[in-house]
């Protein structure tokens, strides 16, 4: 179709269903004599991007390019969660409702068209996280290419990540078709600076001890003949049972951490690869058995962080998703930050995925504090500031202010904050907190944290 360039719009059905979604034409190709397309369902997270053909497309309904409004400012990035506080220093006391007590406002239409739309676009992530693990150690070495160790030297930009608005092409669309690492075969979300040379290959083999990127299984056999590791580097500074937690100075383990970064990348949209890994900390969060410490996840944190962040990038690697890993290491995040005796908030913007663990992980932290509050005097309301809710959790108050709104806590009754607790609130809170089976045990973190101010260099 002469037509159906890019920049044009399109109804197109998704890979799992019958459902036909308006998409953008971001690229195009022509391979064997087919024209591809590659394209983004408006509404719907840039993980779901794909290259199709015509012929899953209502070709009689193309639309034009979206005209782009030049009047109306452009608003920044900006907190998802910044919205009017109540001072410090507030007691919020605990009730039950009654019906003239509950002031508080329903959630605007707009904001419930938002969260249906993020559920929306999850729903479908879901089935879209391609993962397949792989039945047997020795699959069948179908390529002959000649073992070769000193592959193509990474880009310049590896290491930490900042926030970024995607205008490039090239950037938006991803670039690697498959990885494989330790036991499973992913299929990557999001564009990552790999040597273009290996992003061309069906498969990128990683090495799950040192993350070291390899162009075929035979390279990565060899690899593994030499690889002195069986774990991250750095200090395991937490075991229990079979999880761990390693810390890695990017100063000092610059290869493993920006080839961590390389991979994390693959998941993680809204940020952009900086080469410097040296201002960052590494958590990798493995699982131990007999052949070695396997890779679920991280997050990386900034030595010294002038923003009070305590989290700079988090990742669960897709195979393990959706199974309380992600709190487990936001949990973790935290206990660091109460060792330190600060507070701290994740480095913003948060992905789509990354509010709703949040949001899921102080919702369940705040309540749990809230529930266990037992009244001064008897016959009192039992009482508590949100800086006080602050103190115990490390989380940030404005991360408490808005998670106590998000769940609709907050009344304003008799010139006073009243939190009021429904029994909806607390069955579904004790719900929740029964699927959570994975905890962090503060006893089995060994870390003291390091003033980074005083050292000349990091
Ligand atoms: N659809 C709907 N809900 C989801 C999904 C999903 N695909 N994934 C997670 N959730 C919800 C879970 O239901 C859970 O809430 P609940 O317990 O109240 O039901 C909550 O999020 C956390 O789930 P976990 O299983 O603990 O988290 P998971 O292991 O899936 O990890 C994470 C969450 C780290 C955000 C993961 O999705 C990920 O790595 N995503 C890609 C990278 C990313 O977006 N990172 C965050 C960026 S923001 C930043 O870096 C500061
Ligand atoms: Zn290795």
């Amino acid at each position: 179709m002469d037509n159906l360039e890019e920049g044009y719009r399109v109804p197109v059905k998704f890979r799992d269903g019958e459902d036909y979604h308006l998409a953008e034409i971001i690229s195009k190709k022509v391979v064997n004599g087919e024209t591809k397309y590659y394209i983004h369902y408006e509404a719907f997270n840039k993980r779901l991007d794909e290259w199709v053909e015509e012929s899953r497309m209502k070709l009689d309904e193309i639309q034009g390019p979206k005209k782009i409004d030049t009047k109306t400012p452009v608003k920044g990035q900006g907190h998802p969660f910044s919205r009017p506080c109540s001072p410090a220093g507030d007691v919020l006391q605990c009730s039950t409702p009654t019906p003239s007590q509950m002031k508080r406002g329903p959630p605007t239409k707009k904001k419930k068209l938002e969260e249906k739309l993020v559920h929306k676009a999850l729903a479908v992530n879901v089935s879209h996280i391609d993962v397949t693990p792989i039945p047997s150690p020795n699959i069948p070495v179908s390529d002959s290419q000649d073992v070769e160790d000193s592959l193509p030297s990474a880009p310049r930009q590896t290491g930490s990540m900042s926030a970024h608005h995607d205008t490039d092409v090239v950037t938006r669309m991803k670039n690697v078709e498959l990885i494989e690492i330790g036991k499973y075969r992913i299929r990557p979300w999001y564009f990552s600076p790999y040597p273009q040379e290996l992003t061309e290959l069906p498969v990128l083999y990683l090495c799950e001890y040192c993350l070291k990127y390899l162009k075929s299984r035979t390279c990565l056999k060899h690899h593994l003949s030499k690889c002195l590791l069986l774990h991250p580097p750095g200090n395991e500074i937490y075991r229990q049972g079979n999880i761990s937690f390693f810390e890695i100075d990017g100063r000092k383990h610059k290869s493993y951490a920006q080839n961590l970064c390389l991979l994390a990348k693959l998941f993680l949209d809204h940020k952009t690869l900086y080469y410097d890994t040296d201002p960052f900390l590494f958590y990798v969060m493995c699982e131990f058995d007999s052949r070695g410490h396997h890779i679920l996840g991280y997050f990386s944190k900034e030595k010294e962080s002038s923003e009070d962040y305590n989290v700079a990038c988090i990742l669960t690697l897709p195979q393990i998703q959706r199974k309380g890993y992600g709190k487990l290491l936001i949990e973790f995040s935290y206990e660091l930050s109460k060792v330190e005796g600060k507070t701290g908030s994740p480095e913003k913007p948060l992905s789509d995925l990354g509010l709703l663990s949040y949001r899921s992980y102080w919702s369940q932290t705040i309540l749990e504090i809230i529930m266990g509050l037992k009244p001064n005097e008897p016959g009192e309301r039992p009482a508590i500031t949100i800086n006080e809710i602050s103190e115990v959790t490390s989380i940030k108050r404005e991360d408490v202010i808005s998670t106590l709104q998000h769940l609709n806590l907050i009344s304003y009754f008799k010139g006073q904050y009243v939190l009021t607790l429904s029994k909806e609130t607390r069955d579904s809170h004790a719900k929740s907190m029964s699927r959570r089976k994975i905890r962090i045990d503060s006893k089995a973190l060994h870390w003291q944290p390091k003033d980074w101010s005083k050292r000349g260099k990091w």
